[in-house]
């Protein structure tokens, strides 16, 4: 019966909105889900989006369906920005399908994996909750691996006996850039290497990306996977525009596949359709076609690339600041001066976590994430004050 099914927690990321909109203190900061601020503390709609939306409703003369991959002059539209202008399909080898956001890129992308027969999923720990939660829903069985040291580094030695271990029934789960929830990035160089360890062991990489132009540019930004793909056979990566054209609740992503003969990738692709036919069927429309009349006009593409540059600075000085401050208490802030994107982890204890809700009204995960965009210059210096108190 309905009523022998378990109480659930609520999301723990989800749930800090609520207890953030709860807290009646005027001057509380919200560090948890990961939305872009400016500094005044607001999340606008771009204004590229603003003008494609209405570009949209003038010129859109139907709703009628599009099928299980949707708007695919959207998907196509993406793929130079991901995979290069110089052969964004690899030669026929890449296809892909609009999905509800980055998460339905995921779902659909691990559900491959297990219908592909894959035995485990190796995933970098800690990572987006999120990750974990779909995988226990698939059955798919996880092998973490240590994705970063205390010094805010990577670390490379873990994931070299991760893969080292593994082989062709493995899959590999790797975050394109700005890490959820580190912000610790692979250089170049260790894009470059573990590149050849996944040729080597034949493992199958999954990337996300879902913060492109958000870490250091959007071709910076994409070299992990660009450098990935090109090494191997097979992978798939999962996008997400929910962040990097700021579309969050209307659920824009793309997955895509690669494969080493462009004559299996209709059959490849026909399973994805056939598993988000039976999970949404059809992707929601709207977020995508603003994205591809955005990326097809280039005034308005200038627009949106100039709007990702604002918040990527914004977010550099915030990261910069924090750095200047360098041991407070009880932490080092020093390395969130070089991490990327949205998020940076404080080692804060779970009573210090506590701490700075109750006692200072700053909001942020449990496991010390913090959403380096809710900081403002107006605010930061309280958050400084608050994070010495509570750890010194
Ligand atoms: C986050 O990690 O805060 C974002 O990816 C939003 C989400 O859906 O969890």
């Amino acid at each position: 019966m309905l009523i022998d099914l378990k109480q659930q927690p609520a999301d723990a990321l989800l749930a800090l909105i609520k207890l953030h909109n709860a807290d009646p203190r005027a001057d509380k900061i919200d560090l948890g889900v990961g939305v872009y601020r400016t500094g005044q503390g607001e999340t606008p709609v771009f204004g590229a989006i603003k003008a494609a939306e209405k570009k949209l409703v003038e010129t859109q003369d139907s709703k009628a369906y599009l099928g299980p991959e949707g708007d695919m002059g959207f998907v196509e539209a993406l793929m130079p920005y991901v995979f290069g202008k110089d052969s964004p399909s690899m030669g026929g080898r890449i296809e892909g399908m609009q999905t509800p956001g980055g998460t339905g890129s995921l779902r659909l992308a691990l559900a491959m994996v297990k219908r592909a027969g894959y035995k485990r999923l190796i995933v970098g720990k800690p990572s987006w909750p999120n990750h974990n939660q779909i995988c226990a829903d698939l059955g798919l069985e996880v092998l973490e691996f240590n994705h970063a040291r205390a010094d805010g580094t990577t670390d490379m030695d873990a994931i070299r006996t991760a893969l080292a271990d593994a082989g062709e029934a493995d899959a590999v789960l790797l975050h394109g850039c700005c890490h959820n929830p580190t912000g610790i990035d692979y250089s170049n160089a260790e894009w470059d290497e573990i590149a050849g360890l996944l040729a080597e062991r034949k493992v199958l990489p999954v990337i996300d990306l879902a913060y492109q132009g958000l870490g250091r540019g959007m071709e910076e930004d994409a070299y992990g996977v660009r450098r990935v793909l090109a090494a191997v056979p097979e992978a798939m990566v999962c996008y997400s525009c929910d962040k990097n054209f700021g579309l969050y609740r209307d659920r824009v992503g793309a997955l895509y596949a690669m494969v080493a003969d462009p004559a299996d990738l209709a059959k490849v692709m026909s399973n994805a359709h056939a598993l988000a036919r039976a999970n949404w069927s059809q992707p929601p429309d709207h977020g995508g076609a603003a994205v591809r009349l955005i990326l097809e006009d280039e005034a308005l593409t200038a627009q949106w690339l100039d709007e990702l540059d604002q918040m990527r600075d914004r977010m550099r000085q915030v990261r910069a600041r924090l750095a200047e401050a360098g041991k407070t208490g009880g932490v080092d802030l020093t390395p969130i001066g070089i991490q990327n994107g949205l998020f940076s982890i404080i080692p804060f204890t779970p009573e210090q976590v506590q701490a700075m809700r109750s006692e200072h009204g700053i909001y942020f995960a449990g496991s010390g994430r913090i959403n380096v965009a809710g900081l403002t210059m107006g605010n930061i210096d309280k958050f400084i004050a608050a994070v010495a108190d509570v750890t010194g």
